[in-house]
C-alpha cells in the first residue's frame, strides 16, 4: 500500500483562483518527500488539506488507504503535523505541552512518559522541560513542535520548514531523528522546505510546484534524466591532455561528460598514463538548486 495517494486535488479560497490547481502524486512508505517551490506556491495548501485542516475544492488523496475528507480522525491519528509557526500552548512548560497532547491521543501513561523522555533526550530539550514555551528561544519552540508532532509515533509525518531558525546542531539532531523515523519505523515524511541543500542531503524523491501546479515528482536520479542532465568527471590536477576529451574549467580542474561511472577508472588511467597528474577526481550531477531552477524557472542545465 502506498502511504499517500494524491489525485486530481485542487484547493481555491475565493472560488475563482486555484492555489492547488488539479495536482497528482503517489508516495512509497517510507519515503523522505521534499515538497519544493517558491513562497506562495501551494505547499503548505497542500499539506493542509492532506492533514484533513483545509477541504480540498475537488480531487481525493488517501493517506495509507484513508480518505482525507471521510476519515479526518484516523488522519489525526495517523500523520504528525509540524506546520511553519509553532502550535503549542506558551504558558505551561514544553513537558507539560507534551502531556497535554500526548494525552489527546489517549497514549497509556507510562508510555507516555517513556515517549516524552526519548523526545526530550533526542531533541536536546530535557534541560528546559520544566520552562515555560514563552521563555523558550526560536529554535527551542521549533524542537517542542517537532516533539509534539512526535509524540503518538505518526506514520505519516508532515513538516513545514523543520530545521529554519535552527543551530548547526540542532538542525543536526533533528535530520537523525527524521531520518531514524523513516529508516526504522517507516515512517514517511512529507517536508516543505526552501533550504535546497539540506533537502538534498535528507530527501528520497521531490516534488516541485510553482503556482499550484505540479511541475515534477520522482528521485533525483529521475527527475535530472527527465531534464537531459548529464554526469560529469570533475578533476583537479595538472598537465591533462584535452585529447581525452576535457575542457578547462579553471587554472587546475577539468570536465568531461561520462555516460556511466564505470568509465571513471579507464579515462584516470588515460590521463596517467598520458603524463598527467591527478589530485582530485568526482562524479557529478547537476545539485537540487539547479534542478529546482530548471523546473521552476525553466533554466538550462549544463
Ligand atoms: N487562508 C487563506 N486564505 C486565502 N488565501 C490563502 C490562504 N492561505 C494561503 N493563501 C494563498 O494561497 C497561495 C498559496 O499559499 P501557501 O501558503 O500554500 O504557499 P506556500 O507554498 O506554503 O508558501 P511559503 O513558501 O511562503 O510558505 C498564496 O497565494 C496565498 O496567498
Ligand atoms: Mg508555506
Amino acid at each position: 500500500m502506498k502511504a499517500i495517494i494524491v489525485e486530481n486535488l485542487s484547493k481555491s479560497y475565493d472560488g475563482i483562483n486555484k492555489v492547488v490547481d488539479n495536482i497528482s502524486f503517489s508516495i512509497e512508505k517510507g519515503a523522505i518527500i521534499g515538497f519544493l517551490g517558491p513562497n506562495g506556491s501551494g505547499k503548505t495548501t497542500t499539506v493542509r488539506m492532506l492533514n484533513g485542516v483545509l477541504t480540498p475544492t475537488a480531487g481525493k488523496a488517501e493517506i495509507l488507504g484513508k480518505d482525507i475528507v471521510n476519515h479526518t480522525i484516523d488522519i489525526h491519528k495517523i500523520c504528525g503535523v509540524m506546520t511553519e509557526t509553532a502550535a503549542c500552548y506558551e504558558n505551561i512548560t514544553g513537558k507539560e505541552n507534551l502531556f497535554f497532547f500526548g494525552k489527546l491521543h489517549e497514549i497509556n501513561p507510562t508510555e507516555l512518559k517513556e515517549r516524552i523522555d526519548y523526545l526530550l533526550k533526542s531533541l536536546q530539550l530535557y534541560d528546559h522541560k520544566d520552562k515555560k514555551v514563552k521563555e523558550y528561544s526560536t529554535g527551542m519552540k521549533k524542537r517542542i513542535s517537532l516533539a509534539i508532532a512526535l509524540i503518538h509515533n505518526p506514520k505519516v509525518l508532515f513538516l513545514d520548514e523543520p530545521t529554519s531558525g535552527l543551530d548547526p546542531e540542532s538542525g543536526k539532531n533533528v535530520t537523525e531523528l527524521i531520518r531514524n523515523m523513516a529508516y526504522e519505523n517507516g515512517t514517511t515524511v512529507f517536508m516543505c522546505t526552501h533550504q535546497l541543500k539540506y533537502a538534498e542531503d535528507i530527501c528520497t524523491e521531490y516534488g516541485f510546484i510553482n503556482k499550484g501546479k505540479i511541475l515534477g515528482f520522482g528521485s533525483f536520479q529521475e527527475l535530472a534524466e527527465s531534464k537531459n542532465s548529464k554526469k560529469h568527471l570533475v578533476v583537479r590536477g595538472k598537465h591533462i591532455s584535452e585529447s581525452l576529451g576535457f575542457s578547462k574549467l579553471n587554472e587546475d580542474s577539468y570536465r568531461k561528460e561520462i555516460n556511466s561511472e564505470e568509465e571513471i577508472s579507464e579515462i584516470l588511467y588515460n590521463i596517467l598514463t598520458q603524463g598527467g597528474q591527478i589530485f582530485e577526481a568526482k562524479s557529478k550531477r547537476c545539485s537540487l538548486e539547479e534542478l529546482y531552477f530548471s523546473y521552476v524557472r525553466g533554466d538550462k542545465i549544463e
